[in-house]
């Protein structure tokens, strides 16, 4: 069985993952069979772009596909495998793409189990390039592991293995520098908003704090008051966000943070 251009997929779950993921691996040759969303408007939606049929009740998944991508909130993921289980072949291949969750959780209900975890932000308003996006896989099952590179590679130049353990210290990390970045611009924006500033300032400052990194270690491009040890600014910064005081706490433990980091 080759799981890659030639198997039938059947997806579940047309939330933002599930509705980038499906219209790729669409365009990328793979048979989308089926696809599952709760909400008939939505699985239908995508089924139209996948060629696929929708379905809005997972009674209705069909056996036979080589692949069953479980695209649903980490949450959910057990239960949906729990009623799948209930009318599946107990030797379909079935994986859920969650970088938070164990491979395990699959495990009670299909022996042939894994993950294929795309590890980047995915919002359903933003076209993502999958060809440079990291596509982590696992499974216990070494067949399975081996189709599921060959399915990552037909999307993407960065297919890598990576097991349960390191995929949770991965995605730890990858809360630190999206989850927490993205809410530390959302600071500023709020800042910046109250204040009648346009946040495109921040713009350029924004993009080259990225760009730096590609080519250097971040610890050796921090800069700012508190790397710097100021506490004259700190303490300017401070008494401007006493209008602030959630934000406060914020800067006092980033700062502490970078503080004893360069010590
Ligand atoms: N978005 C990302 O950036 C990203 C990146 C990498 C991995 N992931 C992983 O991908 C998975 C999906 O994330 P997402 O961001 O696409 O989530 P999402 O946009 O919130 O969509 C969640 C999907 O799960 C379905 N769902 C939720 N509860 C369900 C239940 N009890 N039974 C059946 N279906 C249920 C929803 O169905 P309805 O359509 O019926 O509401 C929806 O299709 C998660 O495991 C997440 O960790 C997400």
């Amino acid at each position: 069985m080759d799981i890659s251009l030639k198997t039938s997929i059947t997806l579940i779950g047309a939330g933002n993952l599930g509705y980038h993921l499906g219209r790729r691996l669409h365009a990328t040759g793979a048979e989308i069979r089926q696809v599952f969303s709760r909400e008939a408007a939505k699985a239908e939606e995508l089924a139209r772009a996948t060629g696929a049929q929708p379905v809005s009740q997972l009674e209705e998944v069909k056996s036979g596909a080589g692949l069953y991508i479980l695209a649903v909130s980490d949450g959910a993921i057990a239960q949906v495998a729990a009623t799948l289980q209930q009318h599946l072949p107990a030797n379909s291949a079935v994986v859920h793409t969650s970088g938070a969750t164990p491979s395990t959780v699959l495990a009670p209900y299909f022996p042939k189990h894994g993950i294929f975890y795309p590890l980047q932000t995915f919002s359903r308003s933003r076209e993502p390039d999958f060809s440079t996006i990291p596509i982590c896989i696992y499974s216990p099952d070494e067949e399975l592991e081996g189709q599921l590179a060959a399915l990552g590679r037909q999307l993407s130049h960065s297919v890598h293995r990576i097991d349960d353990e390191q995929r949770a210290i991965l995605h730890v990390a990858a809360v630190f520098v999206n989850n927490f970045a993205n809410h530390l611009f959302h600071i500023g924006h709020t800042i910046l908003k109250e204040e009648k500033l346009p946040f495109e300032l921040l713009l350029p400052l924004i993009r080259e704090t990225v760009d730096k990194i590609e080519t250097n270690r971040p610890e050796d491009m921090q800069t700012g008051p508190a790397r710097r040890r100021d506490q004259e600014t700190i303490n300017r910064h401070l008494a401007y966000l006493k209008k602030f005081p959630n934000f406060a706490e914020v800067y006092r433990a980033l700062t502490k943070n970078i503080g004893e980091m360069y010590r």
